[in-house]
């Protein structure tokens, strides 16, 4: 245990994150716009508007240098492939990839060797209908990641990415989803936020020193 930084920290699989860390004795930088319910002597927070570059920027200034980081804030926004909103776009781009690169870019060189980056990605990565700019946003986080993996790997620090499906989330809720409702997965329930954090916690252990540049999926056997 370090010090970790966890962005999109106030609900969700960030929070689950955050709250497993904790638990492993970890110190905790949480960067989102509202403030976590967490009161833990190892918890400090930072409010940023991520999909702000310059806010971006200056969150993950304040916060290192860390050990570990983990990239979790996200949205949905969904249209079908012809009414596909390229503002919508746009803020996903921002959001998940721009936010993810600033996030590497700012924090690595000033980590120690050893250090770890996760992503949190998506099952749908590869392309689902009525989510193609989500899609398209997540599949760039591999080639980021995988990317970055080969540069840092001589500095022993690794890039990884989780990669949910249908997580049990105030996301899987939103009513932006309604159109396509979720559906459950084989193994007949949702992905639980805990479940993702436990695999995001591994990563950042000292047995998972030899994993990067890998995308783990977790989803239920969605991808069967
Ligand atoms: P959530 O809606 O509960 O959490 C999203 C987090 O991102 C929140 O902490 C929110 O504050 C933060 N966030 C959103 N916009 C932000 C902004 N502009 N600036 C700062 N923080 C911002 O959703 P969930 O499910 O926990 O999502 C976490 C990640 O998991 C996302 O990247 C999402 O794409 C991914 N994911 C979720 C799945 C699901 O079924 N719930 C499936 C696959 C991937």
């Amino acid at each position: 245990a370090g010090r970790a930084l966890v962005t999109g920290c106030s609900s969700g699989i960030g929070l689950a994150v955050v709250t497993a860390l904790l638990g492993q004795g970890w110190h905790v930088t949480g960067i989102s716009r509202r403030e976590p319910p967490i009161r833990a002597p190892g918890y400090r927070h930072i409010p940023a508007d991520l999909s702000d570059s310059a806010a971006a920027d200056s969150a993950f200034e304040a916060a290192g240098p860390v050990d570990a980081a983990v990239h979790a804030a996200g949205v949905l926004r969904v249209g079908d492939h012809q009414g596909m909103d390229m503002q919508d776009g746009a803020l996903m781009w921002r959001l998940h990839v721009d936010v993810a690169a600033r996030m590497i870019q700012t924090l690595a060189p000033r980590m120690a060797d050893g250090g770890r980056f996760v992503l949190i990605g998506s099952r749908i990565a590869k392309g689902a209908p009525g989510r193609s700019l989500y899609a398209a946003s997540k599949a760039a986080l591999n080639g980021l990641a995988r990317s970055c993996a080969a540069e840092l790997a001589p500095r022993g620090i690794t890039v990884n990415i989780v990669a949910p499906g249908a997580t049990d989330t105030p996301m899987l809720r939103d009513p932006a989803r309604a159109d396509v409702a979720p559906k459950l997965p084989p193994l007949g329930r949702f992905v639980q936020p805990g479940e993702v954090a436990a695999m995001v916690a591994y990563l950042l252990s000292p047995p998972a020193a030899s994993i990067t540049g890998q995308e783990i999926v977790i989803c239920g056997g969605a991808s069967l």
